[in-house]
């Protein structure tokens, strides 16, 4: 067992660089499936979740090579259709292999991925569109038997929510489909936007990506490239929360603004002077913070979900109410409990949680419960005064490379330690 120790109130300051996006090498790597040959994912960052992505993607019959930043991608011996029950339930988003495996192989066979520790984790929609798409797909002892018989072909498919993972699946499914697939309702995320310039490189035809509706025009096949993922914006914000939270100076380098355009007008809110430049910000958060105007987590554009615990550790210091409203995911306020433990004041009742900011938090022994949550006590730690103990940091581990190492390199004093 592994914990973060820090100590905080210590002052940030240099540059701290963006590493690839977790939430976009993911489907980029279930993609692969589909490309002949070999494909180069290069800027693949060094997650937990990306090592189990590329299990799933060995147990297959791929060869997953990491070369430094790249991770390498050949599909000559892609046979196997399923993917075992250790490896589903160690990362939930595997249900983004459905759409490519079935794409590829026409069959495919995994376990039901359930619920996650922000509540359930239905997948009707992925469901529903490959079915109306030509799949077969049975239910059965928490297992999904899904067969195409004489291929999928294409569709209009209206979501009832732009839900993130069905867009991903139903591209994925459709770039080989016969004929053209349209998704109305899209999730118009960045990561989307990735993924459909990836396939495109491969020789898809997918256009209106990022926006409201989708155009998948089958192809034949699809063959291998090399294409760089792009960086991720959660990590951008949590750095811009640590900036804020310690009152510090930092440049945060390899940031696409375009992604952050809902979360910078948050930290000037705060107070802070945000400055963007091309590929990198600057924030100064020398100044005390100001409670914020109320956050509700919407789908993209709006403000995204992934952000709502870290932006909230830097709202705690923020003298005045500031309100979030987490409209995305039930369960997404389990940092509140741990935050309060270092003294915070937050009262969290369903989509609601009212933050009145205190002068000073205090370093506590807590726990991350999930991936974002955890990273937001790291940052809540930065800004304590006293020692923060992270433990269960296998959830940070999933999303952050090195966190430890990140912050320790402007100044932060994060130590990991071995139990
Ligand atoms: N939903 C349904 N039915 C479906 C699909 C989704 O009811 O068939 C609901 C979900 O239960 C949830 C909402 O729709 O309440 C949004 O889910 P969505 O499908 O958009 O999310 P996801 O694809 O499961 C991805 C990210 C999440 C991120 C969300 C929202 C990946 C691997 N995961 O999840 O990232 O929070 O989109 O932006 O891309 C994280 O990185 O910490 C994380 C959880």
């Amino acid at each position: 067992m592994q914990r973060l120790v820090i100590e905080g109130e210590k002052k940030l300051s240099g540059e701290l660089c963006v590493h690839g996006a977790k939430n976009s090498a993911l489907p980029l790597l279930a993609a692969c499936v589909l490309a002949r040959g070999e494909t180069v994912l290069g800027n693949c960052p060094k997650l937990s979740d990306v090592y189990a992505a590329c299990r799933i993607l060995s147990c297959l019959g791929c060869k997953c090579v990491r070369e430094g930043e790249k991770v390498v991608v050949n599909t000559d011996g892609l046979t196997h259709f399923d993917v075992p029950d250790e490896l589903m339930r160690e990362m939930r988003s595997s249900i983004v292999f459905l759409g490519a495996i079935l794409g590829r192989l026409g069959k495919c066979r995994l376990s039901f991925p359930g619920g996650c520790e922000l509540g359930p984790r239905p997948i009707d929609m992925h469901i529903a569109a490959l079915r109306k798409m030509g799949a077969a797909i049975k239910e059965e002892h928490g297992t999904l038997d899904c067969d195409v018989g004489n291929g999928l072909h294409g569709e209009k498919i209206v979501l009832s929510f732009p839900s993130v993972g069905a867009t991903e699946n139903i591209i994925l499914a459709a770039v080989t489909a016969k004929g053209t697939t349209v998704i109305h309702n899209a999730a118009r995320e960045p990561e989307i936007s990735d993924l459909a310039r990836f396939l495109n490189s491969c020789g898809a035809r997918i256009s209106g990506y990022g926006e409201n509706s989708v155009y998948i025009e089958g192809v034949e096949r699809l063959g291998g490239c090399e294409y760089d993922v792009m960086p991720d914006r959660i990590v951008a914000a949590t750095y811009l929360s640590a900036g804020a939270v310690t009152g510090s100076e930092i440049t945060i380098k390899n940031v696409r603004l375009s992604d952050i355009e809902a979360i910078v007008p948050v930290f000037e809110q705060m107070g802070c002077i945000v400055c963007p430049y091309s590929d990198r910000i600057y924030i100064n958060a020398k100044k005390p913070l100001k409670a914020v105007r109320t956050i509700r987590t919407m789908p993209f554009p709006g403000f995204p979900t992934d952000a709502q615990a870290v932006v909230m550790s830097a709202l705690t210091k923020a003298k005045g109410t500031s309100i979030v409203v987490e409209n995305i995911f039930q369960n997404r306020f389990r940092h509140v409990d741990e935050l309060v433990r270092m003294g915070a004041d937050i009262k969290a009742e369903g989509k609601v949680a009212v933050i009145d900011g205190v002068r000073r938090l205090y370093g506590a022994p807590v726990r991350a419960t999930d991936l974002r949550g955890g990273a937001a006590l790291v940052v809540a730690g930065l800004g304590a005064e006293g020692t923060t103990e992270v433990c269960d940091i296998k959830y940070i581990d999933r999303g952050y490379e090195n966190i430890e190492k990140a912050f320790s390199s402007v100044g932060g004093a994060v130590k990991r330690i071995q139990e």
